[in-house]
């Protein structure tokens, strides 16, 4: 399917533009997936004019694409389409030019991506609703975080909810758009193995880690009022949890997806007051070592208040009342200036009933997304030799090596091609965002009244001590 669309970035000078917008639709137009009628108008305040910003924008994809992949020719089509347009976003004045310049839709989608800060989202919708660039045809699309808490995140639906109907509106967390993501729905649903022991009575529990060895960066504006919870865990952890936790949809439907991930969310069991003692550990990087560089502590770092209390690494025991998983833990952690960087998801499966043998370990079902995309089936096997010695070995899915002629996509470019074709199964709807911070509010809450400074980790770590406590209270390791 191949759709003809104006695709606005708002914010089309921001790190999210250049760095992954711009690349993932060079990919799809270098792929032939987009439409010979495809327009892409980066809009921002800065007053340069399209020349400069087609420069600007190939310096960034010149970085960010691997070097076999960037052609200049290709790159000459795709800049044809590029086209830049300076406004202020909050002045409804200037909204008027922008319709004016872009002229009638003629039948084209209008896609409006806000890659701005999320206190631009109202302003921008209506603006765009004043001078009828939010008609039929126009779906807008927004990053996450929406909003700090559950109240905010309601404010901006609502306000959004004024302007564009449910269906138009794109809520995005590029997770969902990890191969590896949705491989976990394929791993689940099309395999018959999997679904008979993916419940209580045969898991003992699973971890989900989230480790990166980037620091704050550009950011720290941004996330010193977010901090990890707010920037990871509300949305991208809670994402995986959703997809591994949920029932079978009745259809691989936007509708019929969500409806269970909604379910999931629902069920999980409140962490509130003094709990958060127990069932979560927030931390904050001090100076360190990272891939044998120095680096500073978080509060040293741009645009970072030197007494913050701000959290850079989170770890949360989960537990989902339901029938499928209940006693099962979910321990999730995310923390920047980690030793290393790796997200994975654990399915630890519970010992068998009677050991004839001296050593056992249990199964391990191991799904990584990053750095390398595996599935890997933990089992135990007899070593070679006399005698019954047992090791574990792995069964692994390497999907890199099995799909080793096709490129990797990278998450933003399937999103993208889902906006443009009105597919919402891989975005967030209104009520699962606002599931999520009804979870999550409580907790940014007791950590308030009990829990308000972070614990340190040096930077180049697992993360802080206490996060091993969390596990090995209930005789758990994280993985290492
Ligand atoms: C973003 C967060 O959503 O995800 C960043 O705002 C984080 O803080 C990033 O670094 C991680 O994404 P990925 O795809 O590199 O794991």
């Amino acid at each position: 399917m191949s759709i003809s669309c104006d695709m606005l970035v708002f914010g089309g000078t921001g790190d999210l533009a250049l760095h992954k917008l711009v690349p993932a639709l060079y990919h799809l137009h270098r792929e032939g997936r987009l439409h010979d009628d495809v327009r892409i108008l980066a809009l921002a305040r800065k007053d340069i004019d399209r020349n400069a910003y087609v420069s600007l924008a190939e310096r960034h994809c010149r970085a960010q694409v691997a070097r076999a992949d960037f052609d200049n020719a290709v790159w000459q089509g795709f800049a044809s389409r590029l086209d830049y347009f300076a406004i202020d976003a909050t002045q409804r004045s200037e909204f008027a030019g922008l319709a004016h310049y872009l002229g009638p839709a003629e039948g084209r989608v209008r896609v409006h991506y806000l890659a701005t800060a999320p206190n631009l989202f109202e302003p921008i919708a209506s603006n765009l609703e004043s001078v009828g660039l939010a008609g039929e045809n126009a779906r807008i699309v927004l990053e996450k975080p929406i909003g700090h808490s559950l109240e905010s995140a309601r404010s901006i639906n609502s306000a959004i909810g004024q302007v564009f109907a449910e269906p138009r509106i794109y809520r995005i967390d590029h997770y969902l758009g990890k191969e590896t993501v949705q491989n976990l729905m394929a791993l689940r649903f099309a395999n018959a193995l999997f679904e008979p022991i993916w419940r209580a009575a045969h898991i003992d529990h699973i971890q989900i880690t989230v480790a990166e060895t980037l620091g704050v960066e550009n950011r720290g504006g941004y996330y010193d009022h977010a901090g990890a919870m707010r920037d990871m865990l509300q949305n991208h952890l809670l994402q995986l949890l959703c997809l591994v936790a949920m029932e079978a949809p009745v259809r691989f439907d936007a509708e019929a997806v969500r409806n269970e991930k909604v379910k999931v969310l629902e069920a999980l069991k409140p962490i509130t007051g003094r709990d958060v003692q127990d069932k979560t550990v927030r931390g904050q990087y001090g100076a360190g070592q990272v891939g044998g560089h120095d680096v500073p502590a978080y509060y040293f770092e741009k645009n970072i208040d030197n007494d913050s209390d701000t959290e850079t690494f989170v770890a949360v025991k989960a537990e989902i009342d339901n029938w499928r998983w209940a006693g099962v833990p979910f321990y999730l952690r995310t923390g920047k200036r980690m030793a290393r960087k790796r997200s994975e998801i654990i399915i630890t499966f519970k010992p068998v009933p009677h050991m004839l043998f001296k050593k056992g370990e249990t199964n391990r079902l191991v799904i990584r997304l990053q750095p390398d995309e595996c599935v890997s089936l933990q089992l135990m096997a007899k070593a070679p030799g006399k005698g019954m010695q047992l090791e574990p070995v792995e069964l692994d899915l390497n999907l890199a090596h099995a799909f080793r002629n096709t490129r990797r996509w990278d998450a933003y470019e399937r999103l993208l091609l889902d906006v443009i074709e009105g597919d919402s199964t891989l975005f967030m709807r209104r009520d699962e965002v606002e599931a999520a911070w009804r979870w999550v509010d409580p907790i940014l809450n007791g950590w308030q009244e009990h829990y308000r400074k972070p614990r340190p980790y040096p930077a180049g770590t697992d993360g802080p001590e206490q996060a091993d406590r969390l596990t090995e209270r209930h005789g758990r390791q994280w993985s290492h």
